[in-house]
C-alpha cells in the first residue's frame, strides 16, 4: 500500500493565488505519483469568515477547478468538498474534547486573525479551526501533509492530538502526521509589502498574483513590485526582501536555481528581472487559468468529479470514525455493529 497524502484549502476567494499553488499545490500535484492522495476543499472552515451563501457556493467549486486545472488527477486522487463527508464535523466534536484550551489558546494564526477582527467579531469556529482541520487529516490516517509555512503550528496540534488518541485508546488507533514543507517556497510574500505572507484574505490587490486574474495585470503587479533603491540583483531576505520574493517565485517556475538567477542578472536591473518574470509567471499561469475556466464553465462535470471524491473520501472516513466512537466508548447502535 502506498502512502497516504492528505492536504485542502479554504474556499475564501474567487482565485487562489501563487502562495498557495508554489506552497502546497504543486506539491499536491508531485505527490500523487508516490502516495494514495485525498485534497480538499474545506467549505466548513471556510464558514468560520461568515460568507454570502451563493459567494461560498460559487468559491467552493471554483476552488476545486484550480486544484483540477493545476494537475490534481480524479480518477487517481480523490478530491472532495469537506460539507459532504459528516464525520469531518463529528471527528473535530470528539478532537475538541481532547484539547486543552490552552493549547487551543496558543494558535497563532487565531491570535492574529481575531485580533484583526476583534473581539465581537471573532466567532467560536474560528478558535477551534485548528481541530476541524485535526480532524481532516486524521480521519484519513494520512502519512504526510504538504502545506506552508503558515500550517505548520497547526500540524503541530494535529500531530499531538494523534499521540494522545494513541496513548489513551491504543497505539494504533490513527496515524501520526508529517508535515511535508518545501523550505524554498513555503512562504511567498506579498508583492508590495515583501515581509508579509502573499494571502487571499489580506493582500491588496496589487500585492497578489492571481491564479485566474487576467494576464496583462498579473503582469503590472510584477512590474510594480516593490523593490529596494540600491539596485543590486541578490537575495538578502532581510535587507532585499522585495528582490529576493521575485528570485524565489522566478527559480521556482524557471526551474534555475537562485543563485543561477543571480549569476544570470548581473550587472542588470530590476526592471529587467521584473519584465523576465512576468513572462515566466504569464507563460506559466496561462494554461492552467484557461483549464480551470473550462472546469467552472462545466458545473455538472466539476459535480460528478466533486460526488465520486465524497464518496470514495466517505468509505475512508467513516471506518475512521466508527473505529474511534468504539474505542472511546460510544455505544454503537445494534445496526452498524
Ligand atoms: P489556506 O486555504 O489558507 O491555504 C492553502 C495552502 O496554501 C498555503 N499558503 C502559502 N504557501 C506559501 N506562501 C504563501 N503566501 C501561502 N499562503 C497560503 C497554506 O499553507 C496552505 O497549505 N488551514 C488550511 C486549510 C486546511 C488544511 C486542512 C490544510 C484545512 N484542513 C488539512 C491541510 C490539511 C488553510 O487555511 O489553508
Amino acid at each position: 500500500m502506498k502512502p497516504r497524502v492528505f492536504s485542502a484549502m479554504q474556499p475564501t476567494a474567487d482565485s487562489l493565488q501563487l502562495g498557495n499553488f508554489l506552497g502546497a499545490l504543486v506539491e499536491w500535484v508531485k505527490l500523487q505519483d508516490t502516495h494514495d492522495a485525498i485534497y480538499g476543499v474545506v467549505d466548513l472552515h471556510a464558514l468560520t469568515v461568515a460568507p454570502e451563501p451563493e459567494v461560498l457556493r460559487r468559491r467552493s467549486r471554483v476552488t476545486a477547478a484550480q486544484f483540477l486545472a493545476a494537475g490534481v488527477d480524479p480518477s487517481r486522487s480523490i478530491v472532495f468538498l469537506q460539507s459532504h463527508v459528516p464525520e469531518h464535523a463529528e471527528l473535530a466534536w470528539l478532537l475538541s474534547t481532547f484539547t486543552g484550551m490552552g493549547e487551543a489558546g496558543r494558535m497563532t494564526q487565531f491570535k492574529d486573525k481575531s485580533a484583526r477582527v476583534g473581539e465581537s467579531g471573532t466567532n467560536v469556529g474560528l478558535f477551534t479551526y485548528p481541530i476541524l482541520m485535526a480532524a481532516d487529516i486524521l480521519l484519513y490516517d494520512t502519512n504526510v501533509v504538504p502545506v506552508g509555512e503558515d500550517q505548520r503550528q497547526h500540524l503541530e496540534l494535529s500531530r499531538d492530538l494523534a499521540m494522545r488518541l494513541n496513548a489513551r485508546l491504543g497505539e494504533d488507533t490513527v496515524t501520526v502526521p508529517e508535515p511535508h514543507i518545501v523550505k524554498e517556497t513555503a512562504k511567498i510574500f506579498d508583492l508590495q509589502e515583501p515581509t508579509k505572507k502573499m494571502s487571499k484574505s489580506f493582500s491588496s490587490p496589487k500585492g497578489i498574483i492571481e491564479i485566474l486574474q487576467d494576464p496583462k495585470s498579473v503582469a503590472k503587479n510584477i512590474k510594480a513590485a516593490a523593490t529596494d533603491s540600491d539596485a543590486v540583483i541578490a537575495f538578502d531576505r532581510e535587507n532585499k526582501a522585495g528582490v529576493s520574493n521575485l528570485l524565489t517565485i522566478y527559480s521556482a517556475l524557471d526551474g534555475r536555481s537562485v543563485d543561477q538567477l543571480v549569476a544570470d542578472y548581473e550587472g542588470k536591473m530590476y526592471g529587467h528581472l521584473k519584465v523576465d518574470l512576468a513572462e515566466v509567471v504569464v507563460n506559466y499561469l496561462t494554461p492552467i487559468h484557461d483549464a480551470a475556466m473550462e472546469w467552472i464553465e462545466s458545473p455538472d462535470r466539476l459535480d460528478a468529479v466533486l460526488a465520486d471524491g465524497a464518496e470514495r473520501a466517505s468509505e475512508i472516513a467513516s471506518a475512521t470514525l466508527e473505529r474511534l466512537y468504539d474505542r472511546v466508548g460510544l455505544l454503537r447502535p445494534s445496526h452498524r455493529r
